[in-house]
């Protein structure tokens, strides 16, 4: 989503839902906790207690046990960066040790034989096309063998897996103005069309030539604000997710970061669902909608003036809103596959999860809730993955969801969401409410407000990371978000005991982007996050940068706090969304609306890549590589 605390924004979000006024700390320490500070004191020692104790996800090589270091004499971070004043050009920029392509922007076609992109696209053709808003995504390796693609590619070597996959990627929005050319949709059929850019992608890629590019292939679909999806866990039954007509559940929007399991499924989190609905006629919202931000006219989509099931105040469709603010399941290997909402892991403005193996082979998410003062949570399963699943049942629809407390002297608190928590059982009904409202129950526990919660990793040490990337309004500071205001952003940082599975935690801050302007390290506004095998953190923006940047990506050394800019964008976009291959020689980012959708801006990527004439910007994934063919970050 366009940043909130930007000149840029142009679908505002400046409501805060969070009246609460949860202030655990009175006397907050207001000090601010330097990045020097940081790395000196506090979680280092912590973490070299739990030194090898995290099992990290194993889906893509990711290895159990501390950082490893490189190879004796490489540094961690060798590339050269680009400078400040090459990150500000009309272009990308890149390391000049690496190099760049584009593939998949806006309106490509899931099957490379297909007539090429018309804009703006009719609902049906966009329903086959690539939506718009890129964001989270990753790739998913396919064996040619399995999945044979004919003679069109070529016999794979060792490392195939790097070289085809699935690439699932989100898409987050498009203004109406950039998807259909006007300012607001005037028919159902504009609606349609709006809905059929957002949602996810799987689509099946290649490196065929050097070159990576689509291929055909029988998994390549499009979900999307249309696509029938299902409910499952504590909630699925609810009365609050039924509407009071045959309404049955569809549709995923506002599909922001992202997150995979050890299963080979995609996790895709729908984050500011209440900017797309509207009131037609009178209507008094609830405390449970006014806490979900919902308003009578949205961010100005407008679908409800022709979609009814957008109309808060019609009673036909009461509780629809319900229906958005999960986590959503998604088997790319699986083209008949019907998308699964995980109530088990709460209802909020889920930017994206983190997902790790921990004590007892339970999996567990780490989720922020990307709103002015809300908050970071998680969630564990009741038991082993594996086992889980082969008795039939999913490890997201069973276990236990927790809100964080940071307290003030570097320790913090998972606060259980259970109904048989008697503050909780007081204004709950059951389990399922709890969970569809679970911000309201994070305020009934005295959760820590934050500064706007977006991408969770964690490093292979077990360190989790959460990007908090600013927050305007804030007043009071207290120790886990130290600047009042906070224009600019941080990192927070922390270390779970018991491998990821109890119930505390340890925590300092990692890096403050102010800390880092008028220098070339110069960047704001946190939002991707990646952690790497080996120790580096890859760091995106999307926020109004200083030092006259572009939104760009950085590699961090955790261990030591350095950085290096890696990419910049193009000017009015964000970078967002990062995947790699098995090998870790390959990486995918996105921009996400280049030019703010404005052609006189930039009509990025045209003439540099895109063959068809399409003269209004398009997001899209940037492939990149390193020139000697190294390890990315390297
Ligand atoms: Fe979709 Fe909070 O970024
Ligand atoms: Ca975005
Ligand atoms: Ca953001
Ligand atoms: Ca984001």
């Amino acid at each position: 989503m366009k940043d909130q605390d930007t000149q840029f924004v142009l679908l505002q979000d400046d409501h805060i839902s969070n009246d609460s006024g949860n202030r655990p700390f009175q006397d907050v320490l207001a000090t601010r906790i330097s990045r020097r500070k940081a790395m000196a004191g506090g979680l280092a020692a912590a973490a070299t207690t739990f030194l090898g104790g995290a099992g990290v996800v194993l889906a893509h090589g990711r290895g159990k046990g501390a950082a490893k270091k490189p190879a004796k004499g490489l540094p961690l971070i060798g590339f050269t960066p680009v400078a400040n004043a090459d990150g500000n050009g009309p272009l990308p920029a890149i390391s000049p040790d690496y190099q760049f392509q584009v593939l998949i922007p806006w309106g490509d076609s899931l099957d490379p034989t297909a007539t090429p992109f018309s804009y703006p696209p009719t609902a049906d053709e966009q329903a086959r096309r690539i939506g718009i808003g890129h964001d989270g995504m990753w790739y998913f390796p396919l064996d040619q063998r399995r999945h044979g693609l004919g003679g069109a590619f070529p016999a794979q070597r060792h490392g195939e897996r790097s070289e085809l996959g699935l690439l699932c990627i989100n898409h987050e929005f498009g203004t109406t103005s950039h998807v259909l050319g006007k300012p607001l949709p005037e028919s159902l059929d504009d609606v349609r069309t709006m809905q059929h850019a957002h949602g996810a992608s799987v689509v099946a890629i290649a490196r065929i030539d050097g070159t990576w590019r689509t291929v055909r292939s029988r998994f390549s679909r499009r979900i999307h604000g249309n696509t029938p999806v299902s409910f499952s866990g504590p909630a699925a039954d609810s009365a609050l997710l039924q509407t009071p007509i045959a309404n049955p559940p569809q549709r995923t929007l506002n599909n922001c970061a992202n997150g995979y399991t050890p299963w080979g499924t995609y996790l895709s989190c729908e984050e500011n669902f209440n900017g797309y609905f509207g009131t037609t006629g009178p209507w008094t919202p609830s405390a449970e909608q006014q806490r979900y931000g919902l308003t009578t006219n949205g961010f100005g989509y407008a679908w409800h003036l022709f979609d009814e099931r957008f109309d808060l105040s019609n009673p036909d469709y009461r509780n629809e809103e319900n229906r958005f603010g999960w986590v959503v399941e998604i088997d790319p290997t699986n083209e008949n596959d019907t998308p699964v909402k995980r109530t088990a892991l709460g209802r909020f403005k889920h930017e994206g999860v983190a997902i790790v193996v921990g004590r007892g082979g339970r999996v567990v998410g780490y989720m922020g809730d990307d709103e002015r003062f809300d908050y970071i949570y998680k969630f564990v399963s009741d038991g082993n993955w594996n086992s889980l699943r082969a008795r039939g049942m999913s490890p997201l629809d069973h276990g236990k969801l927790y809100v964080a407390r940071f307290d003030d002297d570097g320790s913090g608190q998972w606060l259980e969401l259970s109904i048989d928590n008697p503050a909780l059982a007081a204004r709950f009904a059951d389990q399922a409410e709890l969970l569809i409202h679970a911000r309201i129950a994070g305020d009934i526990l005295g959760a820590t407000p934050m500064d706007r919660p977006e991408w969770t990793t964690v490093a292979p040490n077990g360190d989790v990371y959460c990007a908090l990337t600013n927050n305007s309004q804030r007043t009071v500071a207290d120790a886990a978000n130290p600047l009042a205001p906070n224009p600019d952003g941080h990192i927070i940082r922390w270390h779970d005991a018991d491998d990821h599975v109890g119930t505390t935690f340890t925590w300092d801050i990692f890096l403050i982007a102010q800390d880092t302007h008028g220098t070339e390290d110069s960047y704001a506004d946190p939002d991707g996050l990646w952690a790497d095998p080996d120790g580096r953190l890859f760091i995106q923006t999307d926020g109004g940068q200083k030092d006259a940047l572009n939104n760009q990506m950085l590699v961090a050394d955790t261990e030591t706090g350095e950085l290096r800019r890696l990419f910049t964008g193009v000017t009015g976009d964000e970078i967002t969304g990062i995947a790699i291959t098995p090998d870790r020689r390959t990486m995918f980012i996105n921009t996400q609306h280049p030019g703010n959708g404005n052609p006189s801006l930039t009509n990025w990527p045209v003439p540099n890549a895109v063959p068809d004439g399409v003269t209004v910007p398009r997001d899209c994934t940037f492939v990149i590589t390193r020139k000697d063919g190294g390890i990315i970050g390297s």
